[in-house]
């Protein structure tokens, strides 16, 4: 039997906002019900504030009381500020759920991120009748739909450090478990644990320097206008192509070598050398 909050069980057995918003602004999807447990948020935004707000979901009485929770912490802000909303806000606000349940408020920040993304879709009744389940990129875990970026959020949100707390918090790895070596990288990525000495293979380094750029390179060259897409890599040698402010930059071979080849001598391999193409 988990140990359940007063808050938790309140939520549960009384669960606000439940229902669907016809005129909705934005809808997101979360989960799969393929995978067990599924919602789906409508918002009603106005002048770049949340109105209003329902949830269905197909779940356990944790995943009903974070969606409710999250109507609730939702309704009157701001579009900035729910955007700044994680599943340990939502867990928090619950005052706690069990480790083993925490993938709930998982799925109560992803159907909110999801219905960020979609918000300004020019039909919504459209997008709601067409979406059985959300496009995604990059699955990990095939069992539970779970993508390389929601494990990425739950290890950035939340601390992560072991396959188990990933699977605790995003399903992913609690099936057929063909997945764990993959999270057991994003894990290493994420804390970048290249000092032990590590015999990557081919798609093992290019999935890290993909990762690499992805997640920490192209954010930090984004905060002054400036971005990267790796174009191709050829054994040791990453082909990148500068974008934004970084194009024609007279420090555009410093940026290349002192940041983005440092990085991922730092966190890949020490031998790799980078070079801009057009
Ligand atoms: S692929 Fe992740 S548990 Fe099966």
């Amino acid at each position: 039997m988990w140990d359940y909050s007063e808050t938790v069980m309140d939520h549960y057995r009384n669960p606000r906002n439940v229902g669907k918003l016809d005129d909705a602004d934005a809808i997101g999807i979360a989960g799969s019900l393929t995978c067990g447990d599924q919602l789906k948020i409508y918002l009603k935004i106005k002048d770049g504030i949340v109105t209003d707000a329902k949830f269905q979901t197909f779940g356990c009485g944790s995943a009903v009381a974070s969606s409710s929770i999250l109507t609730e912490m939702i309704i009157g802000k701001t579009v900035d500020e729910v955007k700044k909303i994680t599943n340990k806000d939502i867990a928090d606000k619950l005052g706690g759920l069990p480790p083993e349940k925490m993938h709930c408020s998982v799925m109560g920040y992803e159907a909110l991120e999801d219905a960020l993304k979609n918000y300004g879709h020019d039909d919504m009744t459209d997008l709601d009748d067409l979406r059985e389940e959300p496009v995604r990129e990059k699955i990990v875990c095939t069992c539970f739909n779970v993508t390389e970026n929601l494990i990425w959020d739950a290890i950035k949100q939340n601390g992560l450090k072991t396959v188990e707390e990933i699977t605790n918090y995003t399903k992913a790895g609690g099936a057929c478990g063909k997945c764990k070596a993959l999270i057991q990288d994003i894990i290493d990525t994420y804390y970048h644990k290249e000092e032990k000495p590590v015999q990557l293979t081919a798609a093992q380094k290019i999935i890290r320097i993909n990762n690499i750029i992805e997640k920490t390179i192209s954010p930090e060259l984004q905060k002054d206008g400036g971005d990267i897409t790796l174009v191709d890599i050829d054994g040791n040698k990453v082909m990148v192509k500068l974008r934004g402010k970084c194009l024609g930059c007279k420090n555009s071979i410093h940026t290349l070598k002192s940041f983005v080849e440092t990085t991922l001598k730092d966190t890949v391999d020490k031998n790799i050398e980078v070079v801009e193409v057009e």
